[in-house]
């Protein structure tokens, strides 16, 4: 991995299974049990161009956690981006202030603009409906969690397989891990073809479909999605799939036991509250994931080992 994460291209597989077993040995850390400095004196920059709750939040705990600290870009409106300041420029500036650095942007390809123009590292946290790997981390650590394993499970990934940036880079990681992938969704709203021509020229086992039910008892993961709103052109278009997929506690009583629901949140109405109580949901817990990640993620693109890893 060299300096920045950007796509889930910028990790091995091996780099992804090392990663998420640092991120496994933070849990204490994550949860207020110890305290292990391992970022003193680090600063990250959290440039958030986009609104964000979780991922900007669970950067922030990550590193504080971890003993360092963080600058926030604040509401958009009151910085220098009103002004007209070009990304290039705020970034180059942020390369001096900070140490490392997570942004969000709504243009797809901003994080690696972002990355040409900064020698710290860059972390990609979603650049439009590009990509978005540290929830990938995330997902990938959940996922584990669960079952044990990553490899040759069966993900159906619902919803806004078009403009949901969260499954594009999922989707690339599980191909790598021998997952055989069934892509929900509408037909306006299915995987870009692009990203199904690249999956399956390297060997992955792909479905598409609009039926959610038929696939439930099949699959050891459903990943709910939220329909990307912001992205549509026009609202009459986002009205014709808006509330396409509801997943009710009903609806998964034909699921295997083990199965998992996850959702990289925030959730409209796609999944029900009546599922949060089951022993499928998972969401809250994919949520808190996200500190471990981040933390095993800036750990890494710091050259800073977190103690106990295999020598
Ligand atoms: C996602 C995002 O921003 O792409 N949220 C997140 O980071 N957890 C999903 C979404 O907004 O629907």
């Amino acid at each position: 991995m060299d300096g920045d994460l950007i796509t889930m291209d910028d990790m091995t597989n091996e780099e992804i299974v090392s990663l998420l077993d640092d991120a496994e040995r933070l849990l204490p850390v994550a949860h207020g049990e110890e305290f292990l400095p391992l970022l003193q004196g680090k600063l990250l920059a959290n440039m958030f161009f986009e609104p964000s709750t979780r991922t900007r939040m669970s950067f922030e705990t990550a590193m504080k956690r971890l003993g360092g600290d963080v600058v926030n870009l604040g509401d958009v409106k009151s910085s220098s981006a009103v002004k007209g300041e070009t990304l290039y420029d705020t970034m180059r500036m942020v390369d001096g202030y900070c140490d490392i650095a997570a942004l969000r942007h709504p243009r797809q390809g901003a994080a690696q603009y972002a990355a040409d123009a900064c020698d710290i590292p860059i972390m990609n946290g979603g650049d439009g409906a590009g990509h978005h790997p540290t929830q990938t981390l995330l997902d990938l650590f959940t996922i584990r969690q669960a079952h044990g394993r990553l490899d040759g499970l069966t993900v159906a990934l619902v919803g806004d397989l078009r403009y949901g940036r969260t499954v594009h880079s999922l989707s690339h990681a599980l191909a790598r891990f021998d997952c055989e992938l069934i892509f929900i969704s509408p037909n306006q709203l299915s995987m870009p073809t692009d990203i199904v021509s690249d999956l399956t020229e390297s060997g992955a086992k792909i479905t598409e479909t609009d039926d959610l039910y038929s696939a439930i008892p099949e699959v050891d993961v459903i990943y709910m999605t939220r329909i990307q709103k912001e992205r549509f052109p026009d609202d009459d278009e986002y009205e014709k799939v808006a509330g396409i997929y509801k997943l009710t506690a009903a609806d998964l009583t034909a699921a295997k036991g083990e199965m998992i629901v996850m959702h990289p949140l925030p959730r409209v109405d796609e999944i029900s509250p009546d599922v949060d109580a089951s022993r499928h949901a998972r969401y809250f817990e994919q949520a808190f994931n996200g500190v471990v990640a981040r933390m095993a993620l800036m750990c890494k693109l710091l050259g800073i080992d977190v103690p106990g890893g295999a020598a």
